[in-house]
């Protein structure tokens, strides 16, 4: 039977590490940290994302700045935010929610926010930065899962890692990362051959497929580490990710709960690469 691995608690623990050092630089250095929130329209969803980003900042001693903006807003109008918000000293990380409405073009608009605001990751400057390991900032769901797996005390080197996704936020830049820890990495995804067989060789398993209980017990690896980035609604509507939990815990050594795993380390990696952001501006990182 499986350990559970409690991203609630590793989450909050990254969260403290944030506050006390936001706390210290506001006392010794006179220095503060914000982040702008700009959601265009009325995904619900992003509402709630949002709200828990504005929460978080409270906790870690951030000032943040939400921008909600009315789902007819042009790209224009959007790029021109995104230009006042590059420009504004009191503003360390800006990031955008996605999804925006379809008439706005979402790669304009984020290779618009500086790369040193850039606390998604996402501007192809830091994307290409992680490529060659040279990074400040990593994108929030992979790096969260890195500290999911480091938190196992799971030594990644030379163990073969099977990342099930191939999107730009969460697989392709996970990959990177188990390779910069020297796994030996396999990328699967909706065309793969073989799925459940590469599955099998995985001592660490990521899922980030977008398919409930996609990934059953008989596809995991005695004593693998599994980690489910999924979040879906099961047929009875009820929260569960990319793995079969009851099936998968009784294979994996460790594995990661839906919800309460994953999903709260996203935003303390936010807080983190905002942070991060602030220290680097003002010359100190
Ligand atoms: N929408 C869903 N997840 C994310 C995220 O991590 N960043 C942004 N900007 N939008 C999202």
């Amino acid at each position: 039977m499986a350990q559970i691995i409690n991203g609630k608690e590793v989450s909050a623990t990254v969260k403290r590490e944030v506050a006390e050092d936001t706390a210290r630089l506001r006392e010794e250095k006179g220095l503060k940290v914000g982040l702008a929130v700009v959601i265009v329209g009325n995904n619900p969803a992003s509402r709630v994302y949002v709200n828990n980003k504005k929460k978080a900042c409270e906790e870690v001693g951030f000032q943040s700045f939400e921008y909600a903006l009315d789902e007819n807003t042009t790209q224009e109008q959007l790029l021109d935010l995104v230009d006042v918000l590059n420009r504004d000293d009191r503003v360390n990380g800006i990031l955008v929610q996605l999804p925006l409405p379809k008439h706005i073009d979402e790669t304009a608009v984020i290779n618009a926010i500086s790369p040193e605001k850039d606390v998604d990751a996402f501007h192809p400057v830091n994307v290409g930065r992680i490529m060659i390991g040279n990074y400040s900032f990593l994108p929030c769901t992979p790096a969260g899962v890195m500290r999911l797996i480091e938190s196992t005390c799971t030594d990644i080197t030379g163990k073969q890692c099977v990342v099930i996704g191939r999107s730009n936020i969460v697989g392709k830049p996970q990959a990177m990362l188990l390779l910069q820890k020297n796994g030996t990495v396999t990328i699967c995804h909706s065309k793969t051959k073989n799925l459940k067989e590469i599955c099998l060789s995985a001592d660490i398993l990521v899922v980030a497929i977008g398919r409930a209980k996609f990934i059953t017990g008989d596809m995991v690896k005695e004593g693998a580490v599994v980690i489910d980035v999924g979040m879906n609604r099961d047929e009875n509507g009820k929260l569960c990710g990319d793995v079969d939990f009851e099936s998968a815990e009784k294979k994996a050594s460790y594995i990661t709960p839906v919800p309460g795993g994953v999903g709260p380390m996203t935003i303390s990696m936010l807080m983190k690469n905002t942070l991060t952001a602030s220290k680097q501006q003002a010359g100190i990182e």
